[in-house]
């Protein structure tokens, strides 16, 4: 890993996560720099936020290629120019590909809105609050083959609170999961991270 260690992040939405991220960036004693952004869509507001920052940013869109495996291959190249040691996904709404999972192999992560391994997919705090748990909360993972069923990396749990309704859940979840992302990111390039198996430990071997 490189010091700081480079971080490419994949968006499609607003990107509060990335925000977060870029804020964490700017100290030194962090440990990392965001070096590009990508966006599935152009759309993905988030994209003027690394704009902002002077972050190089592109967008793949996957209806432009005749066939997904060419925006998977098209993706991973845009990602692989930057040279990342790790790409985090932080709100990006697509499955990648067997090209880019081979690439960036156990350092792809993603954080995703629910604790896993309830509640995959983009409708984590919707079907949370609609299955009564009592906690909900966020999952950050090193992404495998699956949909969300990667290895755990870390995980944090807010309460649903009876009057709930979804915007008011989401948005706790969302606090929750980016100062998880931050916190646990910073630790992963400072002090290392290992996989055994499903098993993650974050520190040195
Ligand atoms: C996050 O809660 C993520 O888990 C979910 O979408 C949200 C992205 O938020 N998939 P933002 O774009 O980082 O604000």
């Amino acid at each position: 890993m490189t010091t700081p260690a480079r971080l490419v992040v994949l968006i499609s939405g607003g990107g509060s996560n990335l925000a977060a991220l870029l804020r964490a960036c700017e100290d030194p004693g962090y440990g990392a720099e965001v070096v590009a952004v990508g966006a599935d869509r152009p759309s993905a507001a988030g994209l003027a936020l690394a704009e902002a920052a002077g972050v190089p940013t592109f967008v793949e869109r996957v209806g432009v290629y005749p066939e997904r495996t060419d925006w998977d291959a098209a993706l991973t190249d845009q990602v692989a120019a930057h040279e990342p040691d790790l790409v985090i996904a932080a709100g990006f709404l697509k499955l990648v590909g067997p090209r880019f999972l081979a690439e960036f192999s156990g350092r792809y992560l993603n954080t995703h809105n629910s604790l896993l391994p309830a509640f995959p997919g983009i409708h984590g705090p919707k079907e949370a609050l609609e299955y009564g748990v009592k906690l909900a909360g966020a999952t950050l993972f090193v992404v495998d083959d699956g949909m969300d069923t990667g290895a755990i990396i870390a995980q944090v749990a807010v309460p649903v609170l009876d009057d709930d309704d979804l915007e008011a859940l989401t948005e706790r979840i969302k606090v929750a999961e980016r100062e998880q992302l931050v916190h646990t990111l910073g630790r992963m390039v400072r002090e290392g991270w290992q996989v055994q198996g499903r098993r993650v430990r974050l520190g040195p071997a």
